[in-house]
C-alpha cells in the first residue's frame, strides 16, 4: 500500500520534468540508454574532462566541480544532455557538452559509463560538522524518500547519489533549485528545499557531503 502511494507520488513529481523536457532532449537521453556503451572509448573521452573533474574523477573538494566518479549512469547521461540542450546552465560544463567535444549519444554513453564505473575514495568537501546531526533529521524527513536512505540515488529512477558529494557543491545545487537555476528537478524536490534556512541547508549538505567518511580521512 505505502508502496504504491510512494510510485504514484514518484510518477507525479516526474510529470512536470517530463512535460518541460523539450523533444530532441529527451529523444538524445533515450538514444544514449539505448546505446551499448564502451568503458574503453570513454576513458580517452574522459581526459577532457580531467581538467576540471580530476584525472580520478572526484572533482574539486572546494565543490567548483563536483564529484561524478562512481555516480549513477542515468544521472550522468541526463546531465551531459541537459547541459547540452540548455536545461542546465554552466558555462564551463556547456561548453563540455557540446557536439565538439562530445560528438553524440554515442560519445555520451561511453565517457558515462567510464565515470560511473570509477572509485569514489578521493578527499572531500565537508562543513563545520556543527549542524551535522540536524541535517540528518532534515534528510530523513525530506529527502531519504526519493534520494533513499544512505543516499544512495537510484540508478533505475535516475535520482543522483548525494553520499560523499562535496559540501559547497551541494550547498550551490540547493540554492540554484531554489532559484529556479535548474528547471529540469522535480517539483518535490525543489519544494522540499525552499522552506529550509540557511543554516538547515548547510545543515543537510554537511551531513550529506560526511556519510561514510571516516576521521582520519583528510577532509576540508
Ligand atoms: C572547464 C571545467 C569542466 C570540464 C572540462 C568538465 N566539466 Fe563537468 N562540470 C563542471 C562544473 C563546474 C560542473 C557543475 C556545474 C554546476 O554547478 O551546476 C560540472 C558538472 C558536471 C556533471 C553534473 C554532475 C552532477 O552531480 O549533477 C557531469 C555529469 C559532468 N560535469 C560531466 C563532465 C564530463 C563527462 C566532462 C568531459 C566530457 C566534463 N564534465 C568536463 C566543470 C567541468
Ligand atoms: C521527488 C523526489 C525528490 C525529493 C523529495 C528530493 N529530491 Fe533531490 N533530486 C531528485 C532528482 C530526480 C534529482 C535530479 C534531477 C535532474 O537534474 O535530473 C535531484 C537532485 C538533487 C541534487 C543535485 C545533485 C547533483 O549531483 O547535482 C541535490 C543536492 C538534491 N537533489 C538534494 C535534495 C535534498 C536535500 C532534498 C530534501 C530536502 C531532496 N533533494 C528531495 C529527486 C528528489
Amino acid at each position: 500500500m505505502t508502496r504504491t502511494v510512494r510510485r504514484t507520488a514518484w510518477l507525479l513529481a516526474l510529470l512536470p520534468m517530463v512535460a518541460a523536457a523539450g523533444g530532441t532532449a529527451r529523444s538524445e537521453l533515450n538514444e544514449v540508454l539505448r546505446a551499448k556503451a564502451d568503458a574503453n572509448h570513454g576513458a580517452q573521452l574522459f581526459a577532457q574532462c580531467a581538467a576540471c573533474h580530476g584525472a580520478d574523477g572526484n572533482g574539486e573538494t572546494r565543490g567548483s566541480a563536483p564529484r561524478i566518479a562512481g555516480q549513477h549512469y542515468r544521472v550522468l547521461a541526463k546531465q551531459i544532455v541537459d547541459f547540452r540542450h540548455g536545461k542546465r546552465w554552466d558555462f564551463r560544463m556547456e561548453g563540455m557538452a557540446d557536439q565538439h567535444h562530445l560528438a553524440g549519444a554515442q560519445d555520451i554513453a561511453d565517457v558515462a559509463v567510464y565515470v560511473a564505473g570509477l572509485t569514489r575514495p578521493g578527499k572531500r568537501g565537508i562543513g563545520s560538522g556543527e549542524f551535522a546531526e540536524e541535517g540528518r533529521r532534515i534528510y530523513a524527513a525530506g529527502c531519504e524518500s526519493c534520494h533513499g536512505r544512505e543516499a544512495e540515488g537510484d540508478p533505475v529512477r535516475g535520482v543522483p547519489r548525494l553520499a560523499g558529494q562535496h559540501y559547497s557543491y551541494l550547498v550551490r545545487q540547493m540554492y540554484d533549485a531554489v532559484d529556479g537555476r535548474r528547471p529540469a528537478l522535480p517539483r518535490l524536490h525543489s519544494q522540499r528545499i525552499t522552506p529550509l534556512d540557511f543554516q538547515q541547508v548547510r545543515a543537510v549538505a554537511d551531513y550529506l557531503a560526511r556519510i561514510g567518511w571516516q576521521p582520519n580521512e583528510p577532509g576540508e
